[in-house]
C-alpha cells in the first residue's frame, strides 16, 4: 500500500502506514463504525452522506464529513482528492421495498456506484471497497450461499446490487484499480435507523415492543437468516482495504454458526425484554428469499474471520441504545412508486 498520506503520531505509538479513507455514507450504520476503527488506528476519514437515512450524530468526531449525495459526481471527484482507499457504503438498502420502489432504489445502489467509483478511478484511488449485499444470490438450490454460485438476484434491490459490481469489476479492471467486493448479511447492532418502517427487522421488533406493542411477522415467520454484529462485520472490513485482501475477490461477510427463523429472532427479543409476545402475522411479501444464509469459509481463510459477539450480545446492546434515545414513531421517508394489491398493508396503510 503506497504510503500516500504519511505518518500519524498517537498517545500510545506511531502509527506507521496511515492512509486516508473515503467512507460514503457515514453517517449510516455500518459506514459511522467503520470510521470510527479507521479513526481510532490513526488513519485521516473524510466520509460524505446525504442524510436519505442514518443519523447526523453517527458521524464520529474526527471525521471530515460532507454533506453531499454520491450521485453528485463532481462533487465526489472534489472530495476524493489525496484518498487512497474508498468504502462504498451509501445506499437505500431497502431490499423488500425495492419492488414498489425501484426508480429510486436502483439509482441509489447502481447510478450512485457508476458516480463513485468513476470518481475514483479519476482521483487515482488506490483501493475500492465495494458493499454489496447477500440479495445479490436471489434464491439458490442449496444454503449456504457460496461465493462461487451464479447470482439470481430477484429484487430490484438486488439486481442493482449485483450489476454495480459488475460495473466495479469492469471499471477497475479496464483503468488498473485495485477493487473488494464485500458481501454482508443482516447486521445488527447500535446506530441502525429504528424508526424506518422498511427495513432492520431487529430495530423494528424492538422499537415496537418498547412501545408495548406487538411486532409483525411477514408471512408463517419460519424464514431464516443469520445476523452478524457490526463489530464483527468491521474487521474483515477493514483489511479488505488492505493488501491483506486480494484483488478482485468477493468475500461473504457474516456468521454460518448461527441461523436462526424470524419467529426465534422475536421470541428472542422478547424474553430480552420480558415482553408478552403475540406476534401480529402478516401475509409474505413478494419474492421475499425463504432461505438466506451464507457461507463465512472464504472470510475466515482470508480475511481472518471470527463471530465474537453472540446474537443476544448484541441484541442487548441495540436494546440499550434504542432505549436511551427513546423509541420513536415509524417515519414513513420514502414514497411508494407503486401501490397494488401486493404492496405490503404495513407501508399502504402505515401500520406500524
Ligand atoms: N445492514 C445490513 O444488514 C446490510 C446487509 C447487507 C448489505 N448492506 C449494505 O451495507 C451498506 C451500509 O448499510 P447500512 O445498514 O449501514 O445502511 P444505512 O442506511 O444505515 O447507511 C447508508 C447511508 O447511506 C446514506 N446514503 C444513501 N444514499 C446516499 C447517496 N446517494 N449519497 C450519500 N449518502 C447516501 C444514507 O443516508 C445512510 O446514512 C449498504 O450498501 C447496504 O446495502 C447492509
Amino acid at each position: 500500500m503506497a504510503k500516500r498520506s504519511g505518518y500519524a503520531y498517537t498517545k500510545q505509538h506511531i502509527v506507521k502506514d496511515t492512509r486516508t479513507y473515503f467512507i460514503t455514507g457515514v453517517a449510516g450504520f455500518l459506514g459511522s463504525h467503520l470510521a470510527e476503527d479507521l479513526l481510532k488506528e490513526g488513519h485521516r476519514v473524510i466520509g460524505c452522506d446525504n442524510l436519505a437515512g442514518g443519523y447526523l450524530d453517527n458521524v464520529p468526531v474526527g471525521v471530515e464529513f460532507h454533506m453531499a449525495d454520491c450521485l453528485d459526481r463532481a462533487k465526489m471527484v472534489e472530495l476524493m482528492r489525496g484518498v487512497d482507499v474508498v468504502y462504498h457504503t451509501a445506499a437505500h438498502a431497502h431490499e423488500g421495498l425495492s419492488v414498489f420502489a425501484p426508480y429510486l432504489i436502483t439509482q441509489s445502489i447502481y447510478g450512485a456506484t457508476v458516480s463513485v467509483v468513476s470518481a475514483a478511478i479519476a482521483n487515482k484511488v488506490k483501493r475500492f471497497v465495494q458493499c454489496s449485499s447477500m440479495a445479490r444470490y436471489g434464491t439458490q438450490p442449496t444454503v449456504p450461499f457460496t461465493e462461487d454460485m451464479l447470482p439470481l438476484p430477484q429484487d430490484p434491490y438486488g439486481i442493482a446490487k449485483y450489476a454495480a459490481e459488475l460495473t466495479v469489476r469492469n471499471l477497475c479492471e479496464v483503468h488498473g484499480m485495485e477493487y473488494v467486493i464485500a458481501v454482508p448479511h443482516n447486521i445488527i447492532g447500535p446506530r441502525q435507523r429504528y424508526e424506518d418502517p422498511f427495513r432492520n427487522v431487529a430495530s423494528i421488533m424492538i422499537n415496537l415492543m418498547l412501545q408495548g406493542r406487538q411486532p409483525i411477522i411477514y408471512g408463517d415467520g419460519e424464514q431464516m437468516r443469520s445476523f452478524s454484529f457490526v463489530d464483527d462485520v468491521v474487521a474483515p472490513l477493514k483489511r479488505m482495504g488492505t493488501d491483506a485482501a486480494p484483488v478482485g475477490e468477493v468475500i461473504n461477510i457474516g456468521p454460518d454458526d448461527h441461523v436462526i427463523t424470524i419467529n426465534e429472532l422475536a421470541a428472542t427479543i422478547a424474553k430480552l425484554l420480558d415482553f408478552k409476545l403475540v406476534p401480529i402475522y402478516m401475509p409474505g411479501r413478494p419474492q421475499e428469499v425463504r432461505h438466506a444464509t451464507c457461507s463465512a469459509e472464504k472470510a475466515r481463510k482470508l480475511l481472518d474471520y471470527k463471530t465474537t459477539v453472540p446474537l443476544e450480545e448484541g441484541l442487548k446492546s441495540m436494546i440499550e441504545y434504542i432505549r436511551t434515545r427513546g423509541p420513536k414513531p415509524f417515519l414513513y421517508h420514502i414514497d411508494l412508486e407503486i401501490v397494488s394489491d401486493k404492496t405490503p398493508r404495513t407501508w399502504k396503510d402505515r401500520l406500524f
